[in-house]
């Protein structure tokens, strides 16, 4: 498996990961091949690059997430969001059930080091990123000790951190180019409506719905609603913060391209202290994978290759399979260099699209 962009993808070609709908169906599943038809329509959702099936690889990313689980999460937020549920309360033990389940999968595992390689496009945003950001804040809360409840607290605030957002203009939220204040003002209400309706319509707990409320501040005083400080927030919106923030950075939306995971984890650490509790961003970077699987790389060496294993003890040193040479030769036998192993190699630059 390797990604390579759609301007490149070929009939016959197969696919490696789902293609899910904007509301979290299966549009078009893995293993199936490519066809011009395909590739067009691929091209009407705003993909811009995919996953294919590739022999001189040989991997595969085994999802942390199964893939009930994950059409299940995507089917209560897409109810939410789109206000489809009967009754609140049937609702609120759906999420609860399916916030236990990634919690109980998630702590089943050893080591995680998490590849967020799902194909997204600009309509299903709010389904991977609900989804995403409720896995990466729950992993947060596992390696700072959390217990099963402090984590179903977490994850069901992580999960519904966004709700607020189904109370305002959709033509806002989308906008391309700089808001106006007003706008700008519109969109942040959804911090406290999002408050509002977890716990007065949803009737969660205080701790629940405080996620909504607070994971927009920043630890400087310059984020929203209030412009709470540092000990002012508390920690689960604290950690939302960084969750929802890096998985925003490494997804295309409508106004802007996304950040590769590298340059993203750059930015936390470069706003930690400023906006994100540096601790939690610690935690955050022992289990995201910087390179991610099938990503095409540069070594220092001037050889490309593409990443095939992360290791969980050195997430930026991943083993990377070469196939070109320093001099831009094509190799004619596999040479795999294992970064955490080989010191004196490091990754200088991510491509979009490696040809092997
Ligand atoms: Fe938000």
């Amino acid at each position: 498996m390797r990604r390579i962009l759609l301007k490149n993808a070929k009939e016959g070609m197969m696919l490696a990961r789902d293609i899910y709908s904007e509301d979290g169906k299966v549009l078009i599943a893995s293993g199936q091949k490519l066809t011009n038809s395909v590739i067009k329509r691929l091209k009407e959702f705003g993909v811009y690059d995919i996953y294919i099936v590739d022999d001189n690889t040989e991997i595969y990313i085994e999802d942390v997430i199964t893939k009930e689980i994950k059409e299940e999460a995507f089917q209560i937020v897409n109810d939410v969001f789109s206000s489809k549920y009967i009754n609140t309360q049937e609702i609120t033990s759906e999420i609860k059930e399916i916030v236990s389940k990634i919690i109980s999968t998630l702590l089943n595992q050893k080591e995680i080091i998490l590849n967020l390689c799902d194909i997204r496009t600009v309509g299903n945003y709010t389904l991977f990123h609900s989804l995403n950001t409720t896995v990466l804040s729950i992993l947060i809360g596992i390696k700072l000790g959390y217990d099963f409840d402090k984590l179903m607290v977490l994850g069901m605030g992580t999960l519904l951190h966004d709700v607020g957002k189904i109370k305002i203009p959709k033509n806002i939220l989308s906008k391309r180019g700089p808001l106006q204040e007003k706008e700008y003002e519109m969109i942040k209400m959804h911090t406290i409506v999002g408050y509002d309706i977890l716990s007065s319509e949803y009737k969660f707990e205080q701790n629940v719905a405080e996620i909504a409320l607070f994971h927009h501040e920043r630890l400087d005083g310059s984020g929203y609603p209030f412009g709470k400080t540092r000990d002012e927030i508390p920690q689960m919106a604290k950690i939302v913060a960084v969750a929802d923030v890096f998985d925003a950075l490494v997804s295309d939306r409508e106004f802007r391209k996304r950040l590769k995971p590298h340059m993203a984890i750059e930015y936390l650490l470069n706003s930690c202290s400023t906006h994100f509790d540096s601790y939690i961003v610690s935690k955050f970077v022992t289990f995201i994978s910087l390179f991610q699987i099938g990503t095409p790389v540069v070594l220092n060496t001037r050889e490309k290759g593409i990443v095939v294993h992360n290791n969980p003890k050195f997430p930026s040193r991943p083993i990377v399979r070469i196939f070109y040479d320093s001099e831009g030769k094509r190799l004619a036998f596999r040479k795999d260099i294992d970064l955490a192993l080989n010191f004196h190699y490091y990754i200088v630059d991510v491509l979009d699209d490696l040809e092997i």
